[in-house]
């Protein structure tokens, strides 16, 4: 496997090193001597760093005289923490992580184009320009979400690589509903539902050729910790914590998506899409029998959603009784 590419802005190995050793000895005096030797820094360095995770909203206690220490471990998703819990797994092998950037399914694409082996997975604590479905935005605060996007190299046409979208938010799904015991609703083709607001999505972007798939980005967002959302979204989105009346690990759910992820990857890329595409239509009681508002931008109809075409695209049959494949478009319920 060719050497990690050392990305403009990842997180420094030693200042996700000095954060494990915190965090596994969180509330005990560690001495800036003992720190300094461990990860192999300057004394004057842990100060700075020490004041660095300050800025980031880490809650380190003490002194460069007393020592320091945590006064509760960090939901932070550091590769070291990551690594350790997905040993031996696809997702175990490579990580980014960024306290802060643009958004990391751009960064996976890059690293798609630059030969990142597959699997690799790119995590922010906060996003400045986090992408969503149809261009828009995805609100991404500092160190409330799940920011996460994987690098895949399956060997598939691209007509079918929207089933990794599905595929994806069933993974996010079953992870958020064993994690948090909330009952997660799947809306076609990306999106998760808390109640009808929406607390998760996810977006595939990829490099193909006609006939074959070069690498797929697949990038997942879950709002996990919020306590609210501006005022635009707070209509529209929930978080896990809003839901469920908790604060929720990110780590937690972030390890079990991917372990999840990466056994619903291998079985799609075992029996193909009939896989994804019925069980996506029994884990959502959206692909048929409602009726549907279709926006594909161009034009706009409503009908009743039909099933799931053999690519998982949603057919929807007009109220004139054609029948339509959305293929792209914002597809709403209407009561
Ligand atoms: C949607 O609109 O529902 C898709 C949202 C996808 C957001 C995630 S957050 C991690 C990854 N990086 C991005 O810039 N977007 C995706």
């Amino acid at each position: 496997m060719p050497p990690a590419p050392s990305l403009p802005g990842t997180t420094d190995r030693r200042l996700a090193a000095l954060l494990t050793l915190l965090s596994e000895n969180a509330t005990i005096i560690i001495s800036g001597g003992r720190i300094a030797r461990e990860i192999g820094v300057s004394r004057s360095t842990v100060w700075r760093w020490v004041q660095r995770l300050r800025e980031l909203g880490v809650r380190v206690k003490g002194r460069p005289a007393t020592g320091y220490f945590l006064e509760t471990v960090p939901d932070i998703l550091t590769p070291d923490l990551l690594r350790k819990r997905l040993r031996g797994s696809l997702f175990g092998r490579r990580s980014y992580h960024f306290f802060k950037t643009d958004s990391t399914n751009r960064i996976a694409m890059e690293l798609g184009y630059a030969d990142e082996p597959e699997g690799a997975v790119i995590l922010a604590e906060e996003q400045t320009g986090g992408r969503g479905r149809g261009g828009r935005s995805w609100h991404s605060e500092r160190g409330t979400g799940i920011y996460v996007t994987l690098l895949l190299r399956p060997r598939l046409a691209p007509v079918h690589a929207p089933l990794l979208t599905m595929l994806a938010g069933l993974s996010t799904r079953s992870a958020i509903e064993a994690q948090t015991g909330l009952g997660v609703t799947l809306k076609w083709p990306n999106d998760l539902l808390l109640e009808g607001l929406k607390v998760g999505g996810i977006l595939t972007e990829m490099h193909a050729e006609p006939n074959l798939v070069r690498f797929v980005v697949v990038g997942i967002g879950v709002n996990v910790n919020q306590e609210k959302f501006p005022t635009e979204l707070s209509r529209v989105a929930t978080s896990l914590r809003l839901a469920s009346g908790r604060a929720q690990s990110r780590l937690e759910i972030l390890v079990r998506l991917l372990s999840q992820f990466e056994n619903d990857y291998n079985r799609f890329l075992r029996e193909g899409p009939p896989y994804v595409v019925a069980r996506f239509q029994s884990e959502t009681d959206f692909a048929s029998g409602r009726r549907v508002r279709v926006d594909t931008g161009m034009e706009s109809y409503f009908g009743t959603s039909s099933g799931l075409s053999p690519e998982g695209l949603l057919q929807v049959k007009k109220e004139d009784g054609q029948m339509m494949t959305v293929i792209a478009g914002d597809v709403t319920e209407v009561r």
